[in-house]
């Protein structure tokens, strides 16, 4: 059985305070659950802990059968001359299915994002909400156990946004956990169930654990950063795994540099 369970979790930056404490999170297939906060909050900060990018100052996350974790971020980034087919088809093609049968799946995944009229159109040719949604269509199409959506329509004016969380919840399938960090309010309500991090601020912490973090942090040779005081640091760990590298490779454009529109 998938499941995603958080028990305890509390982070801090060098300098931020806690962005969250206390947390306690139990994900399971089939949702599409919303992280809710404003802007520097922590929303992306807890979807990094979620995936294993980092690891929080203090608390646990149990993974069970999570091989593949996925991610949709705020810009849209595919290959500017490629058609927005071939951007859900591939994902199939690397599972091994043959052309002859991931074409027409890929279409059926499209369908589902409103993106039956577009899909020979170029990446380059599609306009920020087309572009979107299909990243959407194109993490469906690749199976993750685990997939992160991170602010879908932040970059997004208010109706080009709204056709995005009109098909947001067409993320969800029977065996996939989906968590969606958004300031959107209409994103939010189009999710099944939210976690506001405004319910995690300034909880008690277990001191004695934080003094075990602290002294961790103290035998492998890190100082307190200035201004922060008490509690935690950045585990060396964690540490390493910052900067927090891009996971797509060079050869995905970015819109810009594709050269289309943001509308
Ligand atoms: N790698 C990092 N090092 C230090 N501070 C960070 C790092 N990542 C994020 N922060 C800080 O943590 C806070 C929360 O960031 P973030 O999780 O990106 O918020 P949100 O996604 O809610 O906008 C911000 O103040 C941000 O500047
Ligand atoms: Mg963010």
């Amino acid at each position: 059985m998938k499941q995603v369970t958080c028990q305890g979790l509390a982070h801090q930056f060098p300098g931020t305070g806690w962005l969250f404490t206390g947390l306690d999170v139990t994900l399971s297939p089939g949702e599409v659950v919303a992280v809710v906060g404003p802007s520097g909050s922590g929303k992306s900060t807890l979807l990094s802990v979620l995936a294993g990018w980092l690891e929080p100052n203090l608390g646990s996350v149990t993974r069970a059968g999570v091989e593949h974790t996925g991610w949709v971020f705020q810009n849209p980034v595919g290959v500017a001359g490629r058609s927005a087919l071939d951007h859900v088809v591939l994902p199939l093609l690397t599972r091994g299915w043959p052309r002859g049968r991931a074409v027409p799946e890929a279409l059926g995944i499209m369908g589902r994002f409103g993106l039956d009229e577009v899909a020979g159109r170029r990446f380059r040719e599609l306009s920020g909400g087309e572009a979107q949604r299909l990243m959407l269509a194109r993490a469906v199409a690749a199976s993750n156990d685990l997939l992160l959506v991170d602010e879908p329509t932040a970059q997004l004016d208010m109706a080009t946004a709204a056709s995005v969380n009109r098909v947001l919840a067409n993320v969800a399938q029977d065996d996939v956990m989906v968590v969606v960090a958004t300031h959107d309010p209409h994103t939010r309500d189009a999710c099944t169930r939210v976690i506001d991090l405004a319910d995690y601020q300034g909880g008690n912490l277990n001191v004695g654990c934080t003094a075990g973090v602290s002294a961790a942090a103290a035998e492998a040779g890190d100082s307190a950063p200035p201004g922060v005081a008490t509690g935690p640091e950045l585990l060396p760990s964690a540490r390493r795994l910052l900067p927090v590298p891009h996971p797509l490779a060079a050869s995905w454009l970015p819109p810009s540099q594709a050269g289309r529109g943001v509308s």
